[in-house]
């Protein structure tokens, strides 16, 4: 299918798994806009809603100044894009995309763009050292600078400082952007980034700048990531070496392209899919590569430990449940343990006590193990009170934890294992973000 002639195909999904709704068979209706880069195209379906997206083999700098063929670059940035989306939709980041349809292009949720480029910056290179005279290349931000640029190529995207974006009060579908909206987009940008930025550095490579576009979709109204991340969207240096730079940035830096620049971009841009794709794989494998294992006093305790259970489960970690008394069957607990101490070798581990009454099992297996261990006691009506002194009170030289709540013992297990995983590392960064919005909407 190219760009603009708009055949009617019928595209049929073949993932059983997918949601219903993202699933039926559609066909294509009229193109609604083009781009330097991509097509839009309305879609003939049941569900509204959505649009078909469709790369093109163009690659383009200087707002759309320099502009080449880039044979094959349709399919590589479709899938570029579609590993870093799913990878975002799978933290639990909303996003626009939905699934790749075919090689070029993927289905949407069809958006009212806002017109603005939001950029975050980890190390300062390119324009911003141009603007800040005096800040040397390789400064690093912590956390990470944010711009922002309002979309206008005739213009050259003129950078909008937050005043002007909000004096502005654009106008994007049903909403308007406010002060408050702005602050969500802002926390969404620095959130993208970091979660980005360590999934690069699975494969040693510095993520160095990004830019990114939202949308509201006209289903919902929700402000989610739109447009697409591909490798023009950014800056990567792997090693964090500049000359090994692999993005957009080696095109733009050209005076004359020849036949040998665009060989050399488009195994630029292959090695970068290849790369994505692997570290959504890695990702998708790091959902067993760390654990919590949840040792219980008696099987009475089983429905506090299932609570236990889905924390972990939903933040990426595998979680296990082991019942044994360190005051009845103190042989067996150390058996146990033993058992879960040489596992630990292999899949990081953080134990999770579970004893009612007089907790005995959690300091016990404490000072037996190396590995870090939180007490979470079942809460008991009659000597609640009395009994979280046999937790928070320990021998001496013990150093377990004690959290009441089951979903916090979920969580800080899970914090101290994401250190091990990306996936788990980005989805706690992402529930943080979405805790910090909730608020301030319900506010
Ligand atoms: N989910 C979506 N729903 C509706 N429109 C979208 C969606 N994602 C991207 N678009 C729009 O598709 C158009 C084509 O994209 P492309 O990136 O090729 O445009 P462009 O020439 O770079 O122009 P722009 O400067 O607007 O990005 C853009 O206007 C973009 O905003
Ligand atoms: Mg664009």
């Amino acid at each position: 299918m190219e760009s603009g002639s708009g055949p009617i195909t019928q595209f049929e999904s073949s993932d059983p798994n997918k949601n219903k709704s993202c699933d039926e068979a559609f066909t294509l209706g009229k193109m609604f806009c083009e781009g330097k880069t991509k097509v839009v195209y309305e879609i003939n379906t049941k569900t509204p809603g959505r649009c078909l997206i469709v790369s093109k083999d163009i690659i383009t700098a200087g707002d759309g100044a320099k502009r080449n063929v880039m044979e094959g670059k349709a399919e590589l940035s479709s899938a570029t894009n579609a590993a870093v989306m799913q990878m975002l939709n799978d933290f639990g980041l909303k996003t626009a995309f939905i699934k790749g349809v075919n090689k070029k292009s993927f289905l949407a949720w069809k958006c009212d763009m806002i017109p603005i480029e939001w950029v975050a910056r980890r190390v300062a290179t390119g324009s911003f050292i141009r603007r800040h005279v005096g800040v040397k290349e390789g400064y690093r931000f912590s956390p990470p600078k944010l711009e922002t640029f309002y979309k206008d190529d005739e213009n050259h995207d003129p950078q909008w400082s937050r005043e002007v974006l909000e004096e502005a009060k654009l106008k994007c579908g049903k909403i308007v952007v406010t002060p408050d909206l702005i602050d969500i987009m802002e926390k969404m940008t620095i959130t993208i980034f970091e979660v980005l930025e360590k999934a690069w550095k699975s494969k040693n490579v510095s993520l160095i700048d990004m830019k990114i576009e939202f949308g509201v979709r006209q289903d919902t109204n929700e402000i989610v990531l739109a447009d697409v991340i591909d490798n023009d969207s950014w800056r990567i240096w792997p090693s964090g070496d500049k000359r090994l730079m692999k993005d957009k940035q080696v095109y733009r830096n050209l005076k004359e392209v020849t036949n040998g620049d665009m060989q050399n971009l488009k195994e630029n841009y292959t090695w970068v899919s290849n790369q994505l794709t692997a570290i959504s794989e890695a990702l998708n494998e790091d959902k067993n590569s760390v654990r919590v294992a949840v040792c219980m006093g008696s099987p009475k305790d089983m429905a506090h430990c299932n609570k236990i259970k889905a924390g972990c489960t939903e933040l990426g970690v595998r979680c296990t449940l082991h019942v044994s008394s360190a005051h009845k069957s103190t042989t067996e607990t150390l058996k146990m343990l033993a058992k879960i101490e040489d596992e630990a070798s292999v899949t990081p581990t953080v134990l999770v006590a579970v004893a009612g009454r007089s907790n005995g099992l959690g300091p016990v297996i404490s000072g037996n193990s190396v590995l870090p261990v939180i007490n979470c006691p079942p809460p008991s009506e009659q000597w609640g009170r009395s009994d979280i002194w046999s937790s928070l009170r320990l021998p001496s030289g013990l150093g377990c934890a004690t959290l009441l709540d089951p979903q916090a013992a979920a969580t800080c297990a899970s914090q101290i294992l994401a250190q091990h995983t990306p996936l788990v590392w980005s989805r706690l960064r992402v529930k943080q973000m979405q805790y910090w919005i909730d608020l301030k909407q319900a506010n």
